[in-house]
């Protein structure tokens, strides 16, 4: 067993510019809204005005005693128009990034976090041949401002989500559903991030770069030992396909051929890790299926509470051999009933993955706040701290109490004792 060390632990909460921020009117999830597509009818905008508030959200973030905090910064507004770059919102993230160096608090940049510019949404966004070069130029842009305040990065959050669904469920823009072009984008995004991993590496070569990666239990409903194959089948294909790529260099089915690219190889520091629930599956005739157990305590989003699989998914990763972060855990849960236990055993999960030798860099809550939850608007609470949309005043919850007390342990030498 690795010995226990002494460094620093990051204890953070997570955001995303879209769900935060006012203003977003030039990204493709803006379009969609447009068209109606968000279920309760509400509007991304103004949201929690996280960009005119966050220096009053960074001593919400010191209240909470955290010492690090996960954002994302917006490419579509950063670059409007193609090849067109806004200083003042370049400058608008640098600030930020001074403000939190100022409070000691340790930054990870996302630099994609969903939402692509509209002028590349109207050229095939994700399933464009030229993503990957596209992306590439807003990083070489935006890397040389922030490079000396981020040590950590996040190139793309979610690749696999992106392409679920967009492409596959077509809940997300832009609507599609062809799990062949799915796949297409699964690998223009493996390419995108490589390359970016590059021009972060190279622009400041001690950066630590990874992706933020969507990991789920996948359970079978029955004993048939179909139920099994099907759940070894979504676990290579939804958790492993896209991080084996990115760091043997191979592509990995479902994503496409099995070629090697050596520029894929090696392109992860560390493995970002979001990890929200766990999932039972059947074999039928049609195929597989979800199956939904009763009586199993869900979150307000229908996820089955399972904080245990947090362990679960930190010792799948370990044979990799990298550090982890937990750069996302949370839950929905307006009234706050389930979070303080969910947070309790998903923070003895942390503890105990780390006992067993995972190398664990931080643990990012999500979220800081209750925001702008994608296609369910506002009807999903995630937030450490209420928001009130209509003074934006931020209200903690019980669970924040918890986590300030839990902020002050190191796990990698002291337990958690709630
Ligand atoms: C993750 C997303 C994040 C948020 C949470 C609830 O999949 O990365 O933006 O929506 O789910």
């Amino acid at each position: 067993m690795k010995q226990l060390n002494q460094k620093k632990f990051l204890w953070g909460t997570a955001t995303a510019s879209h769900q935060v921020e006012s203003g977003n009117f030039y990204n493709d999830w803006w379009l969609w809204e447009k068209e109606g597509k968000i279920k309760t009818g509400d509007s991304a905008h103004p949201s929690c005005e996280h960009n005119l508030r966050y220096k009053e959200d960074f001593y919400l973030i010191k209240f909470l005693n955290n010492n690090s905090y996960r954002f994302s910064i917006e490419w579509s507004k950063i670059e409007k128009e193609e090849g067109v770059f806004d200083e003042n919102e370049i400058e608008h993230y640098l600030n930020m990034l001074k403000e939190m160096k100022i409070r000691d608090i340790e930054p990870i940049l996302t630099l994609h976090h969903f939402t692509i510019p509209q002028w590349l949404y109207h050229k095939g966004g994700f399933e464009n041949p030229e993503f990957p070069e596209y992306f590439s130029k807003f990083v070489s842009k935006v890397v040389p401002y922030y490079k000396e305040l981020a040590n950590y990065w996040i190139t793309i959050n979610e690749p696999v989500i992106v392409a679920l669904m967009g492409y596959i469920f077509g809940d997300w823009p832009p609507g599609i559903k062809n799990r062949k072009r799915a796949f297409s984008v699964l690998k223009n995004l493996a390419f995108a991030h490589a390359q970016a991993y590059d021009i972060i590496k190279e622009k400041k070569k001690d950066s630590l770069v990874s992706i933020a990666h969507n990991l789920m239990i996948f359970k079978p409903a029955t004993w048939n030992p179909l139920d099994y194959m099907v759940c070894h089948l979504l676990d290579s294909w939804f958790n492993m396909a896209f991080l084996k790529t990115i760091i043997e260099g191979r592509i990995y089915s479902p994503i496409g051929k099995k070629e090697f690219h050596p520029e894929l190889k090696n392109k992860l520091d560390y493995i970002g890790v979001n990890y929200y629930t766990r999932s039972f599956f059947k074999f039928g005739i049609r195929g597989f299926a979800e199956y939904k157990r009763k009586n199993v305590p869900r979150s307000d989003f229908g996820f089955e509470i399972y904080p245990e699989g947090l362990y679960e998914v930190l010792m799948r990763l370990k044979p990799f051999g990298l550090p982890v972060m937990i750069t996302e855990n949370g839950m929905a849960d307006k009234k706050d009933l389930y979070r303080p236990d969910f947070l309790k055993t998903s923070l003895k999960s942390v503890s105990r993955a780390i006992k067993e030798g995972v190398d664990i860099l931080g643990y990012m809550h999500w979220s800081l706040m209750d925001n702008f939850e994608w296609v369910e608007g506002y009807s999903k609470k995630f937030g450490l701290l209420e928001t009130d949309f209509k003074t934006q005043e931020r209200k903690p919850r019980g669970s924040a109490y918890l986590y300030q007390k839990a902020s002050l342990i190191n796990p990698n030498t002291d337990s958690f004792d709630f």
